[in-house]
């Protein structure tokens, strides 16, 4: 597959996996690895890497001279961007959406705003009664009116190309895996297209690994469609079979109040993990996710002899926005 698409080299791969042996045993259920993709690299590392890796050659071969990307106020994507435009040397407009309309100052201002600014983006604040890609693309037609050449990539980076990143860590994970240990993957599914990344490479690879989407979002019934719909153009895009549909599951239950909007559950994994294995997950995604895992494994989802890699999608600069919620 790699060698098929143009890639750009952005962060340190592959990520490496470790177990999460004092996890594992307070939980008393099946054994946990950890997927270390909060260690890309590009700007403290996230799954954003993997998805730019691959946007950012299209952004460079349809000559842009500006990348414009939506997200809400704290979206880890957004500041991955700007990191990749900062290297690259290419300008950057970010639009950030407001989801979060309670949220105090360091919200809109620290973690990946406070970096977005440093990596030199240009940052406009959707206004609450505005479509944020509606409005995004008004910008551009402004900037096209000036000259520019703007490249436009969606929230969360999520479209085919894009999502081969993800193709390309199951590949990673199972050159690591010789041994087919791992029997289920759960990971974080907002904008969809990690997930649906990893379920093309299912079929792709023609792997036989469960793959598990906990919603940040939407329920379950958009989010399946919205990943499967991904996986289905992945798929086309990389020629490979169709996915089938029951490759994806999402589990809806752990979203709380909404996307970004803090949980208990969420706040308890981050606390477990930090205090047991000094890993930092974030408050919007991968907490919320292994809350999910806790609770599937606590509700005897899974059985004792399973192999679990979650994977570590980053966010933790997050976390300084967050500082709130704890
Ligand atoms: C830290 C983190 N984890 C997970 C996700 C979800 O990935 P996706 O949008 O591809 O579903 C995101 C998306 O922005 C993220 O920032």
């Amino acid at each position: 597959m790699n060698d098929k698409f143009n890639r750009i080299n952005l962060g340190h791969f592959p990520t490496p996996i470790e177990y999460l042996n004092n996890i594992s045993v307070y939980l008393k259920g099946p054994d946990i690895y950890i997927k270390r993709d909060d260690c890309t690299g590009l700007a403290t590392g996230g799954n954003k890497t993997r998805k730019l890796e691959f946007l950012m050659p299209d952004a460079i071969n349809n000559q842009a001279d500006l990348v414009v990307t939506v997200g809400a106020v704290q979206s880890n994507h957004t500041r991955q961007t700007a990191a990749a435009c900062a290297k690259l040397g290419l300008k950057c407009l970010i639009v950030l959406e407001q989801r979060l309309t309670e949220a105090p100052n360091a919200y809109m201002t620290s973690g990946n705003v406070f970096l977005e600014k440093l990596f030199g983006a240009e940052i406009v604040i959707c206004p609450i009664d505005r479509d944020v890609k509606e409005y995004a693309e008004e910008i551009m037609n402004e900037r096209k009116n000036k000259g520019a050449n703007p490249y436009y990539i969606p929230v969360g980076g999520s479209n085919s190309i894009g999502q081969l990143g993800y193709v390309e860590c199951l590949r990673e994970i199972i050159e690591h895996d010789k041994d087919n240990l791992y029997t289920h993957i759960v990971l974080a599914s907002g904008s969809g297209g990690t997930h649906s990344g990893i379920v093309a490479g299912k079929s792709y690879y023609k792997s036989n690994i469960k793959i598990i989407g906990i919603s940040v979002k939407d329920n379950k019934y958009d989010q399946e469609e919205k990943v499967f719909k991904l996986a289905q153009d992945g798929c086309k895009y990389i020629q490979c079979d169709e996915p089938k549909r029951e490759y994806v599951e999402v589990f809806d239950d752990y979203v709380g109040g909404g996307y970004g909007v803090p949980t208990k559950g969420m706040t308890d994994a981050v606390n477990l993990l930090a205090t047991k294995e000094a890993i930092l997950l974030d408050p919007v995604y991968s907490g919320k996710a292994f809350a999910g895992l806790i609770d599937l494994i606590q509700n005897k989802h899974f059985k004792d002899s399973d192999k679990i890699l979650f994977i570590h999608t980053g966010g933790a600069v997050a976390l300084h926005a967050y500082e709130w919620a704890f």
